[in-house]
């Protein structure tokens, strides 16, 4: 069923997620608290699907994140983690479970205005999924995977925040993307579908449908925030010029009735384990009651 789903069309997976948040408990009251929210500096257009701010109020708590992520990345040995033919590595910075409300990861993440503005797009408050720490290098090869255009197959809507900690330069492997209400047209236009052989589509297919004037390259200078909401919006990244990198801080927020969260998020909420009675109920929405 998952699989059918994960797969299947915008319209397929359209049905399936009202039928979801129909079926999820919390998830009037994350609207009705969504809506209560009120509105924050940081707006993320439905049309376009993402909204970058290269200055913003801030300023310290992303200081906080970058010079945690430096330190972290200064002290560990890139060289040993490296796997082969991999452009990218993202998952050994950053364990999860191990954060608490003091790291700046999650001082950041759950932000109210950060959280308000990802509320108001969403319609509702989401699960904050995941905190991760990215760092693309060069890789002399084809292009391949996350480096080609794709939607995101998680859900119909979902937000990354993304963070950036180096300076990122239109040889440092930015992110492009096509807007969603652009991204719209060329899912239908290309049959594409989330599946297997048609969620990573070449330059070339999707330039037949999408002129390349609505390409937007995330580039930006060091604290620069992004927020895109990458399954709407066809997006690639990491391919990065020789001797360059990039380095990101991702948060990830979802809905509960996600595609890969239903219908147990309960037990696989990444930030469970941050869930105290102290906590304020848009907290307790983020962590995953
Ligand atoms: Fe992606």
């Amino acid at each position: 069923m998952r699989t059918f789903i994960k797969y299947g069309s915008d319209a397929q997976r359209l049905e399936w997620s009202q039928k979801s948040k129909e079926d999820c408990k919390s998830f009037e009251l994350r609207t009705t608290v969504a809506n209560e929210m009120i509105q924050s500096p940081f707006v993320i257009d439905k049309y376009n699907g993402h909204a970058s701010y290269a200055t913003h109020h801030l300023t310290d708590l992303v200081s906080e994140v970058m010079q945690w992520s430096n330190d972290v990345i200064s002290k560990s040995n890139l060289k040993r983690r490296w796997k082969p033919n991999k452009p990218l590595i993202k998952l050994d910075f950053v364990n999860p479970s191990k954060l608490t409300w003091d790291s700046p990861f999650i001082k950041l993440a759950t932000h109210k205005d950060i959280i308000s503005a990802v509320s108001k797009y969403m319609g509702h408050v989401p699960i904050l999924y995941n905190c991760g720490l990215w760092y693309s290098k060069n890789v002399p090869k084809n292009l391949a995977s996350s480096q080609l255009f794709h939607c995101d197959w998680e859900d119909i809507n979902n937000i990354k925040l993304f963070v950036h900690i180096s300076n990122i330069t239109s040889e440092d492997g930015p992110l492009i993307i096509i807007p969603a209400n652009k991204s719209k047209q060329v899912r239908l236009a290309t049959n594409y579908t989330f599946g297997p052989t048609r969620y990573y589509l070449q330059d070339k297919e999707v330039e037949q449908h999408c002129s390349k004037d609505n390409f937007i390259e995330l580039s930006g200078q060091p604290g620069t925030l992004s927020f895109l909401d990458t399954c709407s919006c066809f997006h690639y990244g990491s391919r990065v010029k020789e001797s360059k990198n990039r380095i990101v801080a991702v948060f990830q927020y979802l809905s509960p009735a996600a595609v890969n969260l239903m219908p147990k998020y309960r037990n696989v909420a990444p930030f469970k384990h941050l869930m105290n009675d102290e906590l304020d109920q848009v907290n307790k929405l983020l962590v995953g009651i």
